[in-house]
């Protein structure tokens, strides 16, 4: 079973639209919706806004419900100029760029004991790329999947000097709010996971203006990449068994 989780009700419309819903189960305040989507088991959730509550949501995942992998949608503001609104991010990493202990030495966005990177399972990566290449020869579509590192802390970047910090810090290309949590939840338990991100604004000036007006629209462009990659798993999985 796939858990596919987003932060607002809007970028999660679509999949509780689509697919075919069996139970609802209510826990920590949080809505887990049972069904299938493109013949794989799925189970839907919104999480709300942030690394705590991204974090909560990934944990009963893995421990009361057992899913397989972890599949996160949603917007992302652009960190580099050549991401432009549309625009899809695959994250190959993830980090927390708000966790500072650089006051006893070490690097921004470093957790004692563990990484400051944490890798998205390859296969999902590499699952998306192929949903979104079989997407595009039929659609010409003007917009690009680009593979790279999500960087997640609880702020709206809305800065242009924050901007450039983050992708000099960390090489990053997108900001975002739940990412780094889900990814070093699911890496904690050695759950498969990838980020997927629509670019909405370009995290300076006005991206909250832009998220706004772009919120419905950007949500749709996730969500028809995702059903690509329930697709492909399917078929993958009847290549396997046939
Ligand atoms: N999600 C979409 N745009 C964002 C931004 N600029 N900062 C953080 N999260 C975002």
């Amino acid at each position: 079973m796939i858990g596919l989780i987003s932060a607002l009700e809007e970028e999660l419309l679509l999949f509780k639209n689509q697919a075919k819903i069996t139970e609802v189960v209510n826990q920590a305040g949080l809505k887990f919706h049972f069904g299938t989507l493109a013949e794989q088991k799925i189970v839907l959730l919104r999480c709300g806004v942030g690394k705590v509550n991204a974090a909560v949501a990934t944990q009963l995942l893995i421990d009361r419900f057992g899913v397989d992998a972890v599949v996160f949608s949603g917007l992302a503001g652009a960190l580099v100029p050549h991401l432009k609104r549309g625009d899809i991010v695959v994250s190959n990493y993830v980090v927390q760029h708000d966790i500072d202990l650089t006051a006893f030495g070490r690097r921004h966005g470093e957790i004692p004991d563990m990484t400051r990177l944490f890798e998205a399972d390859p296969k999902l990566v590499r699952l998306a790329s192929d949903a979104w290449e079989e997407k595009s020869i039929d659609e010409e579509s003007p917009s690009q999947l680009v593979v790279g590192t999500i960087a997640t802390g609880d702020s709206f970047v809305s800065d242009k000097e924050r901007i450039k910090w983050l992708q000099r810090e960390f090489g990053a290309v997108a900001a975002e709010m739940e990412g780094g949590a889900v990814g070093q939840v699911c890496s904690m338990s050695r759950v498969p996971f990838v980020i997927i991100r629509v670019i909405s604004d370009g995290a300076g000036d006005g991206a909250a203006g832009e998220f706004i007006m772009f919120l419905d629209q950007a949500s749709e462009l996730t969500f028809q990449l995702i059903m690509g990659m329930l697709k492909l798993m399917s078929a993958n999985q009847k290549t396997i068994t046939t």
